[in-house]
């Protein structure tokens, strides 16, 4: 079975085309284009015309891509929330299109969740305590009782975002995470930092004010390395405390957080002293991306669960804990 995704919760679009064979995950194409503020933050009605614009093209190259006429395509997914509201229906409604054009059943996917499947699908592991880190959500997330549930996330803002507001203000182009990391390489000295972790909560808003203030005092090398080890040493904490708690031994990363080699680095330590098992999917898989939409609108598809069209409205604040689990 073959099913196009289409990824639209934030800055980015994506289309993926994904075939599920058994139980095989078949990645035939994963195109997207990023939204990139030429100053500020992310405008939602700005991102979602960015879109607008690139969809048809991104569709046009996933299919050549994937190496398949558009009538092969037997499911369409979309991210129906958590996220931005111009961005989700701008989503949904090409999702609707296709949908219609192509007479092919239509599937609304929680984006967290999706980060998780992708992970499970493409790294081996079984039943991880997920790390998601991205720019707009902090989570860690776990399956117990026949419901994906959120056992600690950000009380503020997402680690993301902390690392591009920063960024933002001592000149860094977005995303500024990349850029922090290659500054950090170079940082030596660690400057204290407000290290919050309340539970298996975490804010990383008063970190982000200690270090705008640090930086008329000290070198961006150095406070780019401590911003990230303090950051990322209270997101090892809460996910070994959840790993604790859940009494599961295996931690996979989620969300362009992830992509950061030091976080990967102490989420490794921390999984190796508790003799549990560290899992990654590559970059492609760990940004918001489309395949991961695609996988898991075909597994929630191929477990009997069907949407109509009049149940495909978005979901802004659409809550993981919320989601019908069927594929279990
Ligand atoms: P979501 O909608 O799930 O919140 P998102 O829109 O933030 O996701 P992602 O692609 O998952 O999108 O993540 C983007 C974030 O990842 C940005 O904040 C960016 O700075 C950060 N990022 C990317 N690469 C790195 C890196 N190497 N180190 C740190 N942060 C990174
Ligand atoms: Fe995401």
């Amino acid at each position: 079975m073959i099913c196009l995704g289409i990824e639209g919760t934030a800055h980015t679009i994506g289309i993926g085309i994904v075939e599920k064979s058994g139980s095989k995950c078949n990645i035939l194409a994963n195109v997207s284009r990023m939204y990139k503020p030429e100053k500020g933050g992310i405008h939602p009605r700005e991102a979602a015309n960015h879109h607008v614009k690139h969809f048809p093209k991104i569709l046009l190259e996933s299919i050549e891509k994937a190496d398949i006429n558009i009538k092969d395509i037997d499911l369409i997914a979309f991210s129906i929330g958590p996220g931005l509201g111009p961005c989700l229906r701008t989503a949904a409604t090409a999702a609707r299109v296709l949908s219609l054009m192509l007479k092919k059943p239509i599937i609304g996917v929680n984006h967290c969740i999706a980060h998780l499947e992708i992970g499970r699908a493409l790294t081996g592991c079984i039943d991880p305590v997920l790390l998601y880190v991205s720019g707009g959500n902090t989570q860690v997330i776990a399956f117990m009782e026949g419901k994906y549930r959120v056992f600690g996330e950000t009380l503020d803002i997402g680690i993301g975002n902390c690392l591009d507001k920063f960024g933002r203000e001592v000149g860094l182009p977005f995303p500024a995470g990349p850029e922090i990391e290659k500054i950090a390489r170079k940082g030596k000295k660690y400057l204290s930092l407000p290290y919050s972790v309340k539970g298996m909560d975490v804010a990383f808003s008063g970190i982000l004010t200690a270090c705008l203030h640090l930086v008329k005092k000290e070198k961006l090398e150095d406070i780019c390395y401590s911003l990230q080890e303090t950051c990322f040493s209270m997101l090892a904490e809460v996910a070994e405390r959840a790993m604790a708690h859940t009494e599961k031994d295996e931690i996979l990363l989620g969300g362009g957080v992830a992509c950061n080699k030091r976080l990967q680095e102490i989420i490794r330590i921390m999984a190796t002293e508790r003799k549990a098992r560290f899992f990654c999917p590559p970059n492609e898989f760990l940004v918001d991306n489309g395949a991961m939409i695609a996988w898991t609108g075909l597994l929630m598809h191929e477990s009997g669960m069907k949407m109509k069209l009049e149940e495909t409205k978005v979901r802004q604040n659409y809550r993981t804990d919320e989601v019908e689990i069927t594929w279990r």
